[in-house]
């Protein structure tokens, strides 16, 4: 009877010379096993993967300002790294963006309100157009309070304009 030794066993054997040989079988079964850890080892690096975010979160856009008894009527801050002005008057303290409402600039502070170095808009000291070509007036954020009594600027919370804090009392 003539028996096909390739098939026999999937183990190493040794040819006629001696040297070691795989089987067409045994071929196969060591290339599963390596298809089989890798897909393991990618899955492992997927699941691992997967924990972590993608996508970060957003910076806070809240941040702190002091307390309300920091402030007193006429005292003005620029909060440049977050592109707010803080200012206080008689009514209250509230906070205004320093962020041009036509393409995003900066605008600076001048005697009349703000001005835009980028296309010259030009508002008000509260922030209302008083030139083009900006399509409205600047943003006014809320002005919340801690639990221990700081007080913090929200530029995800716009406000209507107007809105003021009251400092001074037994709040402060
Ligand atoms: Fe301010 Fe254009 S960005 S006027």
């Amino acid at each position: 009877m003539n028996t096909n030794d390739s098939d026999v066993g999937s183990g190493p054997r040794e040819d006629k010379a001696g040297k070691r040989t795989f089987s067409r079988k045994g071929f196969l079964a060591i290339l599963s096993t390596y298809a089989w850890i890798s897909g393991t080892i990618l899955a492992l690096i997927g699941a691992v993967r997967s924990a972590v975010p993608s996508v970060l979160p957003d910076p806070s856009k809240q941040f702190k300002i002091g307390r309300a008894n920091d402030y007193a009527p006429g005292f003005t801050r620029h909060y440049a790294d977050e592109n707010v002005m803080v200012f206080c008057d008689s009514e209250g303290l509230y906070a205004i963006s320093t962020i041009c409402t036509h393409l995003g600039c900066v605008v600076q502070r001048n005697e009349s309100g703000f001005q835009c170095p980028c296309h010259g808009s030009r508002f008000d000291r509260d922030g209302k157009v008083l030139k083009g070509p900006a399509p409205r007036a600047l943003d006014w954020y809320v002005i919340g309070r801690l639990p221990g009594g700081k007080l913090t600027v929200d530029r995800s919370r716009p406000v209507v304009p107007g809105t003021k804090v009251k400092v001074g009392g037994p709040d402060a």
